[in-house]
């Protein structure tokens, strides 16, 4: 196992904590990008938004300058919902999502991709959703944003497949985080019955599929999307 420098973006909480927390205990050195830049459960932050250019460079400094080397591995995991009717959407709420789901992780491969293509040695992982794939009522901004991660992937594994890099995509499917605990139970029961697992996926087995896309093990996949929803998406 070769220990690698590892940026995750909105690891401060959620799925991108239990990514951030996965990585460290596989013996990664980690730091967590959030807007606030803090750090949780010890792990090193830096302050950065996603959605904009300057400070997703300054983020990538201040992470370089506590490895003291360049980030070989980015886990670009920020997302933000603006649920709405295609009807009703406003500019503003395709835009936001889009800017910071897609185009946030567009700016942080930018980003690294210099360090990786001297180092001939990067691995990005994007997380999507299985909207992305599978669609989603009300979610026309959240699932374009995810599903154009996947052309992302690809067109940068096209790009710079060659020199040492990957580039893949991991789907989640319904999570047990706050989100999903705050549903109704009906609703829960009805998500579950549709979902061939039967249950909701724990964070860690999210990470899992990310940790694993990082290892030297998965050198030769590129362009994956790698869906972790208990089949709910299956074919999509
Ligand atoms: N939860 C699910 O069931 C589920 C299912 C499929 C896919 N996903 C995807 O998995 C990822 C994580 O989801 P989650 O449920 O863990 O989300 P969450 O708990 O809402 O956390 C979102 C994270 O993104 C960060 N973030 C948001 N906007 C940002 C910006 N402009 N710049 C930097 N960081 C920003 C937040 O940090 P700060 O607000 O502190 O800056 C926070 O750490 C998202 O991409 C989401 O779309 C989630």
């Amino acid at each position: 196992m070769t220990a690698r420098n590892v940026l995750v973006t909105g690891g401060n909480r959620g799925i991108g904590l239990a990514i951030a927390v996965a990585m460290r205990d596989a013996g990664h050195h980690v730091v967590v990008m959030s807007r606030s830049g803090e750090a949780p459960e010890d792990l090193e932050a830096v302050a950065g938004d996603v959605s904009d250019t300057a400070s997703v460079d300054a983020a990538f400094s201040a992470a370089e300058a506590k490895f003291g080397g360049p980030v070989e591995v980015v886990v670009a995991n920020a997302g933000i919902t603006k649920d709405g009717l295609l009807m009703r959407m406003p500019d503003a709420d395709f835009d936001a999502v889009i800017d910071t789901n897609l185009a946030g992780s567009f700016r942080c491969a930018r980003r690294a991709s210099a360090g990786m293509i001297k180092k001939r040695f990067g691995r990005l992982v994007f997380v999507s959703s299985v909207v992305g794939l599978y669609g989603g009522p009300g979610q026309t901004n959240y699932s374009a944003s995810k599903s154009g991660l996947v052309g992302l992937a690809r067109s940068i594994t096209r790009e710079l497949g060659g020199r040492g890099i990957t580039a893949n995509v991991v789907a989640p499917g319904f999570i047990e985080t706050d989100m999903t605990a705050e549903l109704p139970e009906d609703r829960q029961k009805a998500y579950k019955a549709a979902i061939p697992a039967g249950r909701f996926a724990t964070p860690a087995e999210v990470a899992a599929a990310v940790v694993f896309l990082a290892s030297d093990d998965a050198a030769y996949i590129s362009g994956a999307v790698i869906p972790v929803d208990g089949g709910l998406g299956m074919g999509h």
